[in-house]
């Protein structure tokens, strides 16, 4: 949601911003906008589409702007305001003094607007950053140019979240940045800096990042990043190491991301189940600092996400309840959970899983679980981001960055891990038998044969997406493991496709849904070899009575099956808690070909951010 990219140092500073811009186009935006200092004015370019078109427009500018060293950038994903030009950031006030870009939402801009249009400043947007450009021309004008004491007055004077990249006109090879609630993150690689929304913008020059703390102020040189807190002080900072390379980053040989990120799953299971299992048992690695000895006090276990990583722990609470159904167990979307009563305290343990570590709800989620003196872990793909920095146990997904909007190997990462988490909890607790856990982790070890095994079967995949993508919409169902997996498989659909796709507990069908069935929607089941595999085929021939074409997605071997659909895809067998992980490749797939048949755009699905910064 939103991308900033800012430089400052001795290159051509319109292409390391752009391209800046370009390796964050996955956050999701709708327009874009670049401002580079020129020859002792500031010059800006505003687009309303994609980063390629303000490139373009870039071309266009006065030859000088060529020579620019500096500059700012920004895509913007609409909140308060219109999809125009105007709106686009950057921003500049009324005097020229200042220009800024913004991602989250500056909640009081109404006051801020309307005191300083009394005082005849003169608004040309209608978003809510430009208050905060106003505002800090008034008092840099009104601080003699003291930029130190304007910004720390900025931040006093802001509410909601915000992370803003500024240059005052007068003050030349100076970035200055400021961070509450938004993420951002800068570098120096010795003769340059730069900041971000998102660190893999700035792999492509230094895996050494500084990620801003909330009430986190910087300047910017090109020798050097400084930093303060909102009140002026300064801070010191230690840099993280980001071990991810640029190669992570590129879409190599694919047409899209997300089939690369797809096809990478089996790695990711690879990478946890060797980091965190030694032969047959769970051993979570150094870095995990939970006491041991810490689950004889908890009676509560609460999992708290959004998106595609809330399916994620619906798998792990299926887990953990079938090998200990005694601890209360709870999943919880985070939005919901921030807000309500949820009991807390020093009995529960809370688990927060974000892929970006940045989203708004979990975050705030996991800050009222803390102030209620609830243990709390998480679980990111993102070292440094602000779930690893605020919340005091974090496990790390070893997933790699992950591009496309649409997660799926990020999935893969957390499932993995959250499995050996629930594991490690069940054997401190002294309920996971040695039986369960050789079962499991051998399990776990022989799915990316699996996977691999899958994928080199993805041309029956396609050829059923083609068939189906002409389906007026999808019905995704199944029964215990399998419903996180309907839901998955529902909102890759929605989210890429963009047809309408309802996931339900195939026992719900009878209970409404089924109503709406007729030879045009499509019934997804997934129907592997358990012990309800009678009762779920049951519920797919109600449907099938219906005139609904079935596409059955069963266990290897059950030929059966082939009676109760139109077509069926053969899954391998595993352990009967790993089926979600050998499921949802084929679901992810389904959706990613069927979004291709239908020419959609897959990497970047409309209306989408793949972090959603502001609640
Ligand atoms: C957005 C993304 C989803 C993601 C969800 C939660 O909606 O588009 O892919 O699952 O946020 O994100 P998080 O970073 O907290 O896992």
């Amino acid at each position: 949601m939103c991308g900033i990219m800012g430089y400052t140092g001795k290159s051509q500073a319109s292409a390391v911003i752009l391209q800046g811009l370009a390796k964050q186009e996955y956050r999701g935006y709708d327009s874009a906008g670049i401002a580079l200092r020129c020859d002792g004015r500031i010059v800006n370019a505003k687009i309303v589409g994609r980063v390629a078109e303000l490139a373009r427009r870039v071309r266009d500018l006065p030859p000088e702007c060529e020579c620019a060293v500096s500059g700012i950038g920004h895509t913007r994903w609409a909140t308060h305001g219109g999809v125009t030009e105007t709106n686009a950031h950057p921003h500049e006030s009324s005097d020229g003094m200042v220009v800024l870009v913004h991602n989250g939402i500056i909640e009081n801009s109404r006051d801020i607007r309307s005191r300083l249009e009394s005082e005849g400043v003169r608004f040309i947007t209608e978003t809510d950053t430009e208050a905060s450009c106003q505002l800090l021309a008034k008092l840099y004008r009104e601080r003699g140019g003291d930029a130190h004491s304007a910004m720390s007055r900025l931040t006093a004077s802001l509410t909601g979240a915000f992370a803003l990249v500024i240059m005052f006109l007068d003050r030349p090879d100076e970035i200055w940045c400021a961070r509450r609630g938004s993420p951002l993150v800068a570098a120096n690689d010795g003769g340059a800096s730069y900041c971000a929304s998102d660190p893999t913008a700035l792999l492509d020059y230094t895996h050494d990042l500084f990620f801003l703390e909330e009430g986190e102020m910087a300047l910017l040189k090109p020798l050097a990043c400084k930093f303060f807190n909102f009140d002026g002080s300064p801070r010191e900072k230690e840099s993280v190491s980001l071990n991810w390379s640029n190669v992570m980053t590129d879409k190599g040989r694919h047409e899209h991301f997300m089939r690369k990120e797809i096809e990478e799953q089996p790695d990711v299971l690879r990478l946890t189940i060797d980091t965190h299992t030694v032969v047959t048992t769970v051993a979570m690695g150094r870095d995990f600092n939970l006491p041991r000895g810490i689950m004889k006090k908890i009676r509560r276990v609460q999992f708290v996400a959004c998106g595609t990583s809330h399916y994620a722990t619906l798998v792990a609470r299926d887990m953990l309840e079938s090998l200990d159904r005694e601890l209360d167990t709870r999943v919880e979307v985070a939005s919901e959970y921030r807000y309500r009563d949820v009991a807390g305290g020093d009995d529960t343990l809370a688990i927060f899983v974000s892929q970006s570590g940045e989203t708004a709800d979990t975050l705030a989620a996991a800050r009222r679980a803390r102030a209620a003196g609830t243990c709390c872990v998480a679980i990111t793909n993102v070292r440094g981001s602000t779930i690893d920095r605020e919340v005091p146990h974090t496990l790390l997904s070893l997933s790699g960055p992950e591009i496309g909007v649409a997660a799926t190997k990020t999935f893969t990462g957390q499932i993995s891990l959250l499995a050996l988490l629930v594991m490690w909890l069940l054997k401190d607790r002294g309920t996971l038998s040695a039986n369960d856990e050789a079962r499991l982790i051998g399990g776990l070890r022989s799915l990316p044969t699996l996977l691999q095994e899958i994928l080199s079967r993805e041309d029956e995949i396609k050829a059923l997406a083609e068939k189906y993508s002409s389906s007026r919409g999808f019905f995704f169902i199944g029964r215990r493991e399998c419903v996180p997996l309907t839901m998955e498989g529902a909102l890759k659909m929605k989210e890429i496709a963009y047809l309408p796709s309802e996931a339900y507990a195939a026992g719900e069908m009878k209970h409404g849904p089924i109503a709406m069935l007729d030879d045009k929607l499509t019934v997804v089941a997934l129907v592997p070899d358990t012990d309800l595999r009678e009762k779920t085929l049951s519920n797919v021939e109600e449907c099938r009575a219906r005139s609904a074409p079935i596409l059955l997605f069963a266990t290897e071997g059950d030929l059966d099956a082939l009676d109760f659909a139109n077509d069926v895809f053969f899954m391998p067998r595993t352990e009967r808690e790993l089926i979600p992980f050998i499921g949802v490749l084929p679901l992810q797939l389904f959706a990613y070909h069927t979004a291709r048949c239908l020419g959609r755009d897959i990497d970047m699905p409309r209306n989408l951010a793949k972090s959603v910064t502001v609640e």
